[in-house]
Order: C-alpha cells, then sequence, then structure tokens
C-alpha cells in the first residue's frame, strides 16, 4: 500500500483530482491532507473523502513534532497541490527524494518566491508568450528549484486572460498530477 500526503493551501482542484484518481485503486491511498489555512476549500475536500486532515502554523513546520507525526503514515511522496509556504531544509532533509511540487509554468521560468496562481499567468501574459504549461519537480531548499520530473504544455491564445490561461493549466495539471504520481509510485 503507498500513502499519499498532500500539503495544500487553496481551494484544492489538485487534491480533488488525485483523490477521484486513486479512488478504484486499492494500492493507493490519500491518507492526510495538511493545510496551512483554517478556511482551504481543500478541508472541505478532505471532510467530503474522510481524510483526515491537519492544520499546521509556521512554528510547527519547523518542528520535529509535525516530522514525528508524518513518518507516522510512512509516505511514499509528500504531494505539495498548491501550498504556499517555502518548505523548511529539516523538512526536506527529512522526506529527502520524496516531496515533489506542481507549478503552473514551464520552469525555470516564470518561478520563484511571488509566482504563484494568478501573478504567474499574469506575467505570462504581460511576456507575450506564446505558450506555457505545468511543471511537476522535487522539492528541495529552494523555491521551484528541484529536479523537473514532468513538463506540459499549452499553446497561450492572443484572447486569453489570467482566467482562461488558469483553466488551461488546471486540465493540464488534473491530467498530469495523478498519473505522474502514479508512475513515480509504481515504475520503480
Ligand atoms: C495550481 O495551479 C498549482 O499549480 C499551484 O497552485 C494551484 C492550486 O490550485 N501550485 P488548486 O488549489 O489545486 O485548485
Amino acid at each position: 500500500m503507498h500513502s499519499l500526503i498532500i500539503f495544500a493551501s487553496g481551494r484544492g482542484s489538485n487534491a480533488q483530482a488525485i483523490i477521484d484518481y486513486f479512488s478504484t485503486d486499492n494500492d493507493v491511498e490519500v491518507a492526510l491532507i495538511v493545510s496551512n489555512k483554517k478556511d482551504a476549500g481543500v478541508l472541505q475536500i478532505a471532510a467530503d473523502n474522510n481524510i483526515p486532515s491537519l492544520i499546521i502554523g509556521r512554528d510547527e513546520f519547523n518542528s520535529i513534532d509535525l516530522i514525528e507525526k508524518l513518518k507516522a503514515y510512512k509516505p511514499s511522496l509528500i504531494v505539495l497541490a498548491g501550498f504556499l509556504w517555502k518548505v523548511p531544509e529539516g523538512f526536506v532533509k527529512a522526506f529527502a527524494g520524496k516531496i515533489i511540487n506542481i507549478h503552473p509554468a514551464l520552469l525555470p521560468s516564470y518561478g520563484g518566491k511571488g509566482m504563484y496562481g494568478h501573478h504567474v499567468h499574469e506575467a505570462v501574459i504581460a511576456a507575450k508568450e506564446k505558450e506555457s504549461g505545468i511543471t511537476i519537480h522535487y522539492v528541495d531548499e529552494v523555491y521551484d528549484n528541484g529536479r523537473i520530473i514532468v513538463q506540459a504544455r499549452c499553446t497561450v491564445k492572443y484572447v486569453d486572460t489570467p482566467d482562461t490561461l488558469a483553466q488551461s493549466i488546471h486540465k493540464l495539471e488534473h491530467f498530469f498530477f495523478p498519473r505522474t504520481i502514479e508512475y513515480l509510485l509504481k515504475a520503480n
């Protein structure tokens, strides 16, 4: 059995896509959802799917306590799905090679601090890029820097707004994120 822990700060559409994808797979379980925001939509998704959830503060994120708590789930992967805090070094070391993130652009472009959500799509459109996409990558101590696992592309249409581009990006994410997780869990 593979156990996944999902970290998310927002509405949680990626978490939902991952839960749905593995709902018929007896070998993969979303064991816990962690959020840094009390009112994050992802917490409702956890409740609706009977998945335990945990809300953390900054101090806890830096604590050995949290690492111990999460190790008890024996996670095969820790999946950051729209989680906005930088991951502390101690946490990265504790789960070395097991933390992955999804970024809504083609890294190394449009990454780094402050580059999240609509900021990314606004910057891509302002730069008149012809394409954008998603990057699924390992997490290390530097924002949006870890080794790239998968990228998928979409065209940026001249009529695109940050909102319509975000919709195209979400479609890519919902398709590729669960399947990439499956590949990482089962192909090795
Ligand atoms: C996604 O676009 C992801 O790439 C980014 O944050 C967004 C989260 O969306 N890191 P959702 O909460 O999964 O709907």
